[in-house]
């Protein structure tokens, strides 16, 4: 969960590792960090996020990991690049790359202002943001962590690549599906060279992005299952897949996210959306592998202990999980 607390050196404030921390002693199974940004140049979208890559940063997180690890979590980072979603003036090279040079229609909602026009990314440019990737998975298994998650989801720059919404090339890298999974293909790549096998690679897919978040960023229900095809041949340990909800109907199909991606592939299924209690996790444990609490493991650090009494708990709202950019309420 984006926290935005990073210092200027893109290291997270105290009180944010003290909540992963304090997650992972209430006996959370798995801790993610938030994403992580993959460079110094074009990468970061919103103020104050954190990176990995100097000798400094990694040891701020090894203390982290090594305690979340003492409690019993699995510790995993999370690792991304925002693209035309990027935020220009908090990047230290103030560029905005994309796909393709489109502008999302809605506005930034941190700065009511329209986003810049991206400029499209040159081969050069992907080689580049794929060593960001690479860079910052390393920082993340020398700091220790468990396992690296690769964020293509939400509408951000791999997002951006997969989707005709957003990826407008006619070079080898657009078009078809499977151009516009190259990119992907090659980015997964790059980071299982560094990822030792022993620990775990997992990528994050949804079908709606942060802006715009009425558009499906696939067409239809053939052209996920061809990617979850596509995801499935690489290198990767789990997919966790992003929902609103984990009930509602994938497409034009009655069938949920989980259970329509669970027809094309075999690897570990994560899923989250609106799991917020003891049976909603178990109805999503019917069709996933994994059941992931976003908002409610941020708002409430006794989770793990409620779903044991089974308790009655909230489903909290996006505007109850924006107050926590504070400190204040990170009990
Ligand atoms: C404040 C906030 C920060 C988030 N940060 C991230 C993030 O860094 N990476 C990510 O993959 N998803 C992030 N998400 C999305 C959540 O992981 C999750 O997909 C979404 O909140 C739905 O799950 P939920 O119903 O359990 O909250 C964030 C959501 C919120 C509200």
């Amino acid at each position: 969960m984006t926290r935005m607390s990073g210092n200027h050196r893109s290291i997270p404030r105290q009180d944010v590792f003290d909540f992963l921390i304090r997650r992972a002693d209430r006996k959370a199974g798995i801790v993610y960090t938030e994403a992580i940004v993959t460079d110094y140049e074009s990468a970061q979208g919103y103020p104050g996020q954190a990176r990995i890559t100097n000798r400094e940063q990694i040891e701020a997180w090894r203390g982290v990991v090594e305690r979340m690890k003492q409690a019993g979590a699995v510790t995993i980072m999370q690792i991304f690049h925002c693209g035309r979603i990027a935020w220009k003036e908090v990047n230290p090279a103030g560029r905005t790359i994309a796909p393709s040079a489109v502008i999302p229609n809605q506005k930034n909602p941190i700065t009511g202002a329209p986003y810049p026009l991206p400029e499209e990314m040159s081969e050069y440019e992907i080689e580049h943001v794929i060593t960001g990737f690479r860079e910052t998975a390393r920082g993340a298994i020398d700091a220790g962590f468990d396992g690296v998650e690769i964020h293509g989801a939400h509408g951000y720059l791999i997002s951006q690549f997969l989707s005709h919404y957003s990826n407008r090339r006619s070079d080898r890298y657009g078009g078809s599906l499977e151009n516009r999974f190259r990119f992907t293909h090659e980015l997964i790549q790059s980071v299982r060279e560094v990822v030792p096998h022993d620990r775990i690679l997992s990528f994050r897919l949804s079908n709606w992005g942060v802006v715009d978040m009425d558009v499906s960023l696939f067409t239809d229900s053939h052209e996920w299952l061809k990617l979850i095809a596509m995801l499935s041949e690489q290198p990767l340990d789990a997919l966790s897949i992003s929902t609103y909800d984990f009930q509602q109907s994938a497409f034009e199909t009655d069938l949920t996210m989980s259970q329509l991606t669970r027809r094309a592939t075999a690897l570990p299924l994560f899923i989250c959306g609106k799991i917020h209690d003891r049976q909603t996790a178990e109805l999503a444990l019917q069709h996933a592998d994994v059941a992931l609490f976003a908002k409610s493991m941020l708002l409430n650090p006794g989770l793990v202990e409620d779903l044991r009494s089974n308790k009655e708990l909230p489903c909290y709202s996006s505007e109850e999980a924006n107050v926590a950019y504070t400190d204040e309420i990170l009990p």
